[in-house]
């Protein structure tokens, strides 16, 4: 256990919690599900270490990857991991990080659905001698303790200078993430870092600019139609900020005769949007290695569960209230040209899937 940590007991309001949560979206990498009465009982008396990981969701893929290497990393550093996923619901994501905080986790992790409202969790964890990793997503104004992410305005550039070293003229159409999640606003950023330039030089036209509720697929697909009927299907680039808004982007270009013939940028070297790059529908994707952000942020909650504190931790970014001390790992831009020597390489997809679709004579030579 960690001595940083104030007693916590299972009160009746946890238990009611819990029989209230069980069932809707609690996962456990133990494959314990909702009855942690038992599993706090062993956890304390074997002494483990356990770190608490508060999911905004897991539904894209990226994420199930997060929750597997992470907790993979953890234990190999002797710990344990409660997971506990809310389904990009903001009640049920506090009301799982209360129960990971009675349930006595000795660190919590993270990955905000609503970049603001979950900064009483961090409140609630720090009433409790509990600290507070921010994976990923920055949680705003609050004293969170640290956060772990990639530079996510770069995320945003790479995909804004991948599009505009194919298209440099013509009608472009940003499709955004979640207007919730402080990095759809980051990678926003960087888009514009870029495109600016060329609107200012009035070579560029961005004639549609909208979030997606939710990251969600389907409201990137509506907001692709609409931009193509607003402009009379007179659009020449897409810069959409995911590989799951690239997918619905490409649904509504599809359905028009345009797919493949305007470039479209994603994030996240999902498969299905690798497969598109490989079969030429989808320009880019950024790729970030999520075993380096899994691997961190472990390190990071296990010296904070045996130390207090996380050394040598140098950058900071403003989340509104205060600097949280911050590592920032670097994407990587990925297209057809060097699939091979990235996503391939690192064994994040296999040759054979990503080119699934492709003639055989087409795929890269070993
Ligand atoms: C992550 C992206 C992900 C998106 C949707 C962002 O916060 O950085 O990798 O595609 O959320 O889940």
């Amino acid at each position: 256990m960690n001595p940083w940590r104030k007693g916590t007991s299972w009160g009746l309001s946890g238990l009611l919690l819990i029989a209230v949560v069980s069932g809707c979206g609690v996962v456990s990498t133990d494959n314990q599900t909702a009855n942690p009465a038992g599993t706090t009982a062993e956890k304390k008396d074997d002494g483990k270490l356990v770190i608490g990981m508060s999911m905004d969701t897991l539904k894209e893929e990226r994420w199930q990857k997060d929750r597997d290497l992470f907790t993979a990393k953890v234990k190999e550093l002797g710990g344990d991991v409660k997971v506990l996923a809310a389904n990009g619901d903001d009640s049920t994501q506090l009301s799982q990080a209360e129960q990971l905080i009675s349930q006595g986790v000795d660190v919590l992790v993270i990955i905000p659905h609503n970049a603001e409202a979950t900064a009483p969790i961090v409140e609630k964890a720090h009433k409790e001698g509990i600290k507070v990793i921010s994976y990923d997503r920055l949680i705003k104004n609050s004293d969170v303790d640290y956060y772990v992410s990639f530079d996510n305005v770069r995320v945003g550039e790479m995909q804004a200078k991948a599009i505009t070293e194919k298209v440099s003229k013509g009608n472009f159409v940003y499709i955004g993430g979640a207007d919730t999640d402080n990095n759809a606003h980051m990678f926003k950023q960087g888009a514009m870092n870029i495109l600016k330039a060329l609107q200012d030089k009035g070579d560029i036209k961005i004639v549609y600019d909208q979030f997606s509720k939710d990251w969600k697929p389907e409201e990137a697909l509506k907001n692709m139609e609409n931009a193509l009927t607003a402009n009379n299907n007179n659009i020449q680039a897409v810069v959409a900020a995911n590989d799951g808004t690239a997918g619905g982007a490409i649904q509504a270009l599809t359905a028009q005769g345009m797919a493949g013939k305007i470039p479209v940028s994603g994030q996240d070297a999902d498969l299905a949007a690798v497969q598109r790059i490989a079969e030429g529908k989808q320009t880019m994707t950024v790729y970030k290695p999520i075993k380096a952000i899994a691997s961190k942020a472990a390190e990071m909650a296990v010296a904070l569960a045996k130390n207090g504190r996380v050394d040598g931790v140098s950058g900071k970014v403003n989340n509104g209230k205060i600097d949280v001390p911050s590592i920032l790992l670097d994407p990587i831009a990925v297209e057809k040209a060097n699939l091979a020597d990235t996503v391939i390489k690192d064994g994040y997809h296999k040759l054979e899937d990503v080119y699934k679709n492709v003639p055989k004579d087409q795929w890269p030579k070993p």
